[in-house]
């Protein structure tokens, strides 16, 4: 496991926007996974700003998605298809056609997963896959005590995820319990994780993550097995290691 550590969100943002400018350019169709949350939202814009300012090409990129809530209205303004859409996909300039996710209002959520699973197998795999963390550990919504080999499926959000997600409703009440997540053995099936954890609420988790054992409880010091994952840290994240 490679770690970075940068002096601040910004320049996190930055670097790993470079690194997905420097696949783009091997590989124009690359797929990439995105994450949702406030964390990786400064590589979005740097990367669109490099997409603005002509210095990347990302016309053929194509995105997918992480996770998803279970029960959100189509449409939803809080949906991770919703804001994927927002922060990522019309920011680059390119088409829904360009963007994979799980369906989160399917009737047969379990074959939502299924399917889910096996379409980013059958695009290929996914090349490059940011993450963020939760204060738990968590990546994706694989909650403490996931199997490091599940596969995408519907999970059960801890309250504590839950109080952390408020923010982005009006109150707690809204927010989902249920949630559909690539399980960490997709996620371990990426060519190229990079986890992004700022500040130092997650300076517990970032010290877990890669100075603990490999551990459920943790779920992603999984990323520990993979053998091209890259941890980028700013230097509140880095407080604990
Ligand atoms: C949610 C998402 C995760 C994200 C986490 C942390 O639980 N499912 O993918 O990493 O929030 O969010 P933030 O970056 O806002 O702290």
């Amino acid at each position: 496991m490679e770690v970075v550590i940068v002096p601040d969100a910004t320049a996190g943002g930055e670097l790993i926007a470079e690194a997905i400018a420097s696949l783009l350019s091997r590989k124009p169709d690359a797929l990439l996974g995105v994450a949702t949350g406030s964390t990786p939202l400064p590589i979005y814009r740097a990367l669109a700003a490099k997409v603005a300012a002509g210095a990347v090409d990302a016309s053929r990129a194509r995105i997918c998605q992480l996770d998803e809530y279970v029960g959100l209205p189509v449409g939803h303004p809080e949906s991770y298809r919703s804001v994927v859409l927002r922060e990522v996909v019309e920011p680059l300039g390119l088409s829904e056609a360009s963007f994979m996710g799980p369906d989160g209002s399917a009737e047969d959520v379990q074959a939502a997963c299924e399917a889910y699973d096996r379409a980013l197998a059958e695009a290929g795999g996914v090349d490059l896959q940011l993450l963020g963390i939760g204060t738990d550990g968590h990546i994706g919504f694989n909650e403490p005590c996931s199997s490091l080999a599940s596969r995408t499926r519907i999970k059960t959000l801890t309250e504590q995820t839950r109080v952390d997600n408020a923010r982005f409703f009006d109150d707690i009440d809204q927010v989902p319990h249920h949630v559909i997540t690539q399980g960490i053995g997709t996620i371990l099936d990426a060519r190229h994780p990079i986890l992004l954890a700022t500040g130092e609420g997650k300076a517990e988790a970032v010290a877990q993550t890669v100075e603990g054992p490999v551990a459920s409880i943790v779920p992603a010091s999984a990323l520990q097995l993979h053998p091209h994952a890259t941890v980028v840290v700013d230097e509140a994240a880095a407080s604990k290691l």
